[in-house]
């Protein structure tokens, strides 16, 4: 019968039966539960030969690379090489408006990087890492490709997650994924068995995708402060939301940047200035998922806080889309 417990050692002996006593791997980290739980799991086989990467591709919320790597150096015990990576990412993606081709742009960047640090790694050390860990999970390929042999070609694609449909045709690497098979509840409680042992701070953190903020501004993400405008909105909503105890009673929170202007009033001066739309959801698999029915006081604290925190925000809305019909994110 199933259990979490012979998942994890399936998981660990197909990656002693594919990965040669000699071979390199290397990792993709975000911060994130997925990518840690699965470097966890293949560090326990692998040991040193394992080669943890964070990209900071400029698509990140606001100080997370700091973040993220003090995490990683206080309570993951795995050496983790930060590689910056911004500038040639939004270089890439400046013009590009379409959101598949926004999420293919980012993985084929991300294979880069990691291109580029096996190519690295092979100068230095005579060998180079084949296998790259990815923390892909079950609802990633099934919203990425269509059912095989269903003859059915785009019905059921949803979106090219970066780390799925999103990778490069001639990928170099192959993919090591103990994930592929599990749900999100599922990957937590992997994360949580003593042999794993997984930080809280990582098995309980929102999920966040691997395209970062770039499906969160619309359109181009490279236009006018965007970024800067939603990392400092995110971080006063998720403080927002902590601040009144509800962080891990929501499945995911975040806030959109919208390609539009409001006219608006602050003081007795007349604004044109810029749209965010928040977002809250509750889900148990990320397949489907509710609105988050937030108390008046909430919303009218965050939406103050917003427009007098951030200048060029006059104007706060909520999202009261279910998934489906909406998709979790926007794009
Ligand atoms: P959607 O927007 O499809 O999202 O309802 C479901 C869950 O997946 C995350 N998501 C992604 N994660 N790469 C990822 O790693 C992606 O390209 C991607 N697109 C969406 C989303 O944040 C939500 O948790």
């Amino acid at each position: 019968d199933w259990k979490i417990e012979n998942v994890l050692e399936e998981e660990m002996a197909k990656i002693r039966a594919t990965v040669g006593p000699k071979d390199h791997v290397i990792c993709a980290l975000s911060g994130g539960v997925d990518s840690t739980v699965a470097a966890t799991l293949v560090h326990q086989v692998l040991g040193d030969r394992l080669h943890c990467v964070f990209v900071d591709n400029g698509l990140l919320r606001y100080k997370e690379a700091e973040r993220v790597m003090d995490t990683f150096k206080n309570h993951l015990h795995l050496p983790v090489t930060m590689i910056d990576h911004s500038e040639v990412m939004l270089n890439r993606l400046k013009g590009l408006k379409d959101p598949e081709e926004k999420r293919k742009a980012i993985g084929a960047e991300f294979i880069n990087v990691f291109q580029s640090f096996a190519d690295k790694f092979e100068k230095e050390h005579g060998i180079t890492p084949r296998y790259l860990v990815q923390g892909t999970l079950y609802p990633d390929v099934i919203e990425s490709c269509p059912p095989p042999g269903t003859g059915q070609k785009h019905s059921h694609m949803i979106k090219s997650h970066h780390n799925v449909g999103g990778l490069p045709k001639d990928l170099k690497f192959t993919l090591i994924e103990p994930l592929r098979e599990l749900f999100k509840d599922e990957v937590r409680a992997l994360g949580r068995l003593p042999a794993l042992n997984v930080p809280e701070a990582f098995i309980t953190r929102h999920p966040f995708p691997g395209p970062g903020l770039a499906v969160r501004v619309l359109g181009d993400v490279t236009e006018g402060g965007a970024l800067d405008v939603l990392r400092q909105v995110d971080e006063i909503y998720i403080n927002t939301i902590r601040d009144f105890g509800l962080y891990d009673k929501i499945w995911q929170a975040f806030a959109v940047f919208l390609p539009v202007r409001s006219v608006g009033v602050q003081g007795d001066q007349r604004t044109h200035s810029s749209v965010v739309a928040l977002r809250a959801v509750t889900s148990g698999d990320g397949m489907t998922a509710d609105w988050y029915p937030f108390e008046p006081k909430f919303l009218q604290t965050v939406s103050s806080r917003i427009c007098n925190g951030v200048r060029s925000v006059n104007r706060v809305v909520y999202d009261i889309t279910s998934k489906p019909p909406g998709t979790i994110e926007w794009e």
